[in-house]
């Protein structure tokens, strides 16, 4: 699937609707990502970002639309659970949701059991320590429990677990969230390097101007129940959208802005 420029689309969401009681997360909401970018998605706390991404990965049935993913169909009845669709994507949940009662190397290999139950202890062993070091953690951390290690190093982990099945797409939901600034800026230093190497896109769910200015290549804005802007930030900063204009020339947006210029 190709855009009207050329691009070639890997996520495509046409007029999604979502609701809980009566409440409309969202209404008409259109969202294309293309291959190869990271999309950074913004918007106000509870505008819909985390359950956008898991309608976009098949968790949460919307009322209404249409999504494809990787030029499937994820609402066909067919293709819902598909494994084939599924393993072509790695999920690092908001608040990263290591299993704690098992040590890192065994978390990364939970979805790898799930997909390809056969593998020999040693190639999970293997694969694991791969994930491990590809993650920017040190050897020793495939041993340890999720308890033993640091914020940074939790969400490596989780990083560690996303990439498992050697997914094209990666879904990141507020990754840097609860890091320092450095740890913050480490991670997303990883993203790029990870989308560089291994040629992935990636939906990146994010509160951090930094993050936006430092590895986006395009940002996506959730207001008013749909996306009401998508573009790089030069475009968006034309916008006379209230919460668009608060966001990124605000204090805190200009500081990002500046903090870009000076490096
Ligand atoms: N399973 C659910 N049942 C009912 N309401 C939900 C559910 N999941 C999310 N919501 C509500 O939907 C809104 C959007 O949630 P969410 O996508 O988590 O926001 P955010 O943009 O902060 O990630 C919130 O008001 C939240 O309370
Ligand atoms: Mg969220």
């Amino acid at each position: 699937m190709r855009d009207g420029q050329g691009h070639e689309i890997v996520i495509s969401v046409r007029g999604l609707r979502n609701q809980f009681g009566k409440q409309v997360i969202h209404e008409n909401l259109d969202l294309d990502v293309r291959r190869g970018e990271i999309l950074g998605v913004v918007g106000g706390s509870g505008t819909g970002k985390s359950v956008l991404m898991r309608s976009i990965i098949g968790l949460q049935r919307p009322d209404a639309g249409e999504i494809h993913v990787l030029d499937e169909n994820l609402l066909d009845r067919d293709t819902v659970g598909d494994d084939e669709v599924r393993r072509r994507w790695g999920v690092l949940f908001q608040g990263g949701a290591l299993f704690s009662t098992l040590t890192v190397a065994e978390n990364i290999q939970v979805p790898m059991h799930e997909f390809y139950p056969g593998l020999s202890a040693n190639l999970l062993d293997e694969i694991a320590r791969t994930k491990v070091h590809l993650s920017g953690l040190f050897p020793e951390a495939g041993a340890k429990y999720p308890s033993e290690l640091s914020g940074g190093m939790k969400k490596r982990a989780g990083l560690a677990r996303a990439l498992a099945m050697d997914p094209e797409l990666l879904f990141l939901d507020e990754p840097t969230a609860g890091l320092d600034p450095i740890g913050a800026a480490k991670f997303d230093e990883l993203t790029r390097d990870l989308k560089e190497t291994l040629g992935l896109t990636v939906f990146l769910i994010t509160h951090d101007l930094d993050t936006l200015h430092a590895i986006c290549d395009r940002v996506a804005v959730l207001a008013d129940r749909r996306v009401i802007a998508i573009g790089k930030i030069d475009e968006l900063l034309t916008s006379d959208h209230p919460w668009i204009k608060e966001y990124f020339s605000g204090p805190r947006g200009r500081a990002a802005d500046r903090g870009r210029a000076g490096q």
